[in-house]
């Protein structure tokens, strides 16, 4: 009984700081509308949780605004060239989100007859719909009670209630002490609370606990240890792999080829270069053409999520494009092919 009473005033707490400050996202209903019984439009909301996966808001909100603005609708998105959507996405990085946002499109427009599902088990069906996706789409667009954990939410979890089973194995401890928090009262408003609490109070490094509708009763914060959580196995340093890339120009045309649709940045463009390596290696027999290639002083570096990567970045210059194959751009326009941030790098380099 008095778990339910906690309960209540604990989710009374968090709306009400969510009424009165939780984020204005161009996505978002705000609470007083949702109250009035606006609804939230469950293409906008999959764009937004998709992005915003492994993206920031202030990264990932300029995106969203051109994509919704150039494919208002689903059955717009699904119409779309692939490549047009992947030159859209270059700079949010992990591509196969794309390529999944343009498969999932394509299954609501001829399966579904353009509208989503409207229930966490029918979202989960789709294409690179997860569990996290789908709970939040059928929240916050059908108020349906499910139990939202995204990486903010882990965080707040595993304060409140000292979790102490270290992550990435104790995210089941987590999730299971997060559905205790779940009902049926503005599920949609309560998951989006959450997230907001998690990104803006209780952050990973100095948590603004004072102004926390939750401080209260977070078990962490009672004993002045809120940044030991969540607890982490540590992370191995990530490996380095060398490579090289080609920036061949004539006149104001420059190279560029689409890399394989299967893999790492798949299906997106780049310049031709060499394989990456664990060490690095004599480049030049990889290059497209025998040129005067000179090599940039400072190497690109970039990080992936399983490894970190050096480019060296060789530029040289022919007379003529016959008989070299591949994408000749012209120069001023190779910002509409769909870069990905590694090769923007490598432009900006020279
Ligand atoms: N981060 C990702 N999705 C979010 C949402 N719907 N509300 C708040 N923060 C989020």
């Amino acid at each position: 009984m008095k778990k339910q009473m906690d309960i209540h005033k604990l989710r009374a707490d968090l709306l009400g700081w969510y009424d009165r400050e939780g984020r204005m996202l161009p996505w978002r209903i705000r609470p007083e509308d949702r109250a009035r019984g606006v609804t939230a439009d469950p293409y906008k909301v999959w764009l937004s949780e998709i992005m915003l996966q492994q993206t920031t808001i202030a990264h990932g909100a300029p995106y969203w605004m051109r994509i919704v603005d150039e494919f208002p609708t689903v059955t717009d998105l699904a119409d779309a060239s692939r490549d047009h959507i992947l030159a859209m996405w270059a700079g949010l990085g992990y591509y196969a989100r794309a390529r999944n946002l343009h498969k999932c499109a394509q299954i609501v427009r001829d399966a579904y007859g353009g509208r989503f599902p409207e229930s966490e088990a029918g979202l989960l069906q789709l294409p690179g719909i997860g569990p996290y996706t789908a709970a939040t789409m059928a929240a916050i667009c059908f108020d349906e009670p499910t139990n939202i954990v995204d990486g903010n939410v882990e965080r707040v979890i595993s304060r409140m209630f000292r979790v102490e089973a270290p992550l990435p194995k104790g995210k089941s401890a987590i999730r299971k002490y997060a559905a205790t928090l779940v009902t049926d009262d503005r599920p949609g408003d309560y998951g989006q609370a959450l997230m907001d609490l998690g990104a803006n109070v209780c952050t990973p490094k100095s948590p603004h606990c004072g102004m926390c509708p939750w401080s209260w009763a977070c078990q962490a914060n009672r004993a002045g240890v809120e940044t030991d959580y969540p607890r982490r196995i540590k992370k191995h340093t990530l490996p380095i792999r060398y490579g090289a890339v080609f920036i061949l120009r004539c006149g104001d045309k420059v190279l560029l080829e689409r890399r394989p649709d299967k893999g790492l940045l798949g299906g997106m463009t780049g310049f031709p270069g060499t394989e990456w390596g664990e060490v690095p290696e004599a480049p030049l027999r990889d290059a497209p053409v025998k040129a005067e290639w000179t090599k940039e002083p400072a190497p690109v570096r970039h990080v992936f999520t399983h490894f970190k990567l050096r480019l060296d970045v060789y530029v040289g210059e022919i007379e003529t494009t016959s008989g070299i194959d591949g994408i000749w751009a012209e120069s001023s326009g190779v910002g509409t092919y769909a870069l990905p941030t590694v090769m923007r790098k490598c432009l900006k380099q020279i």
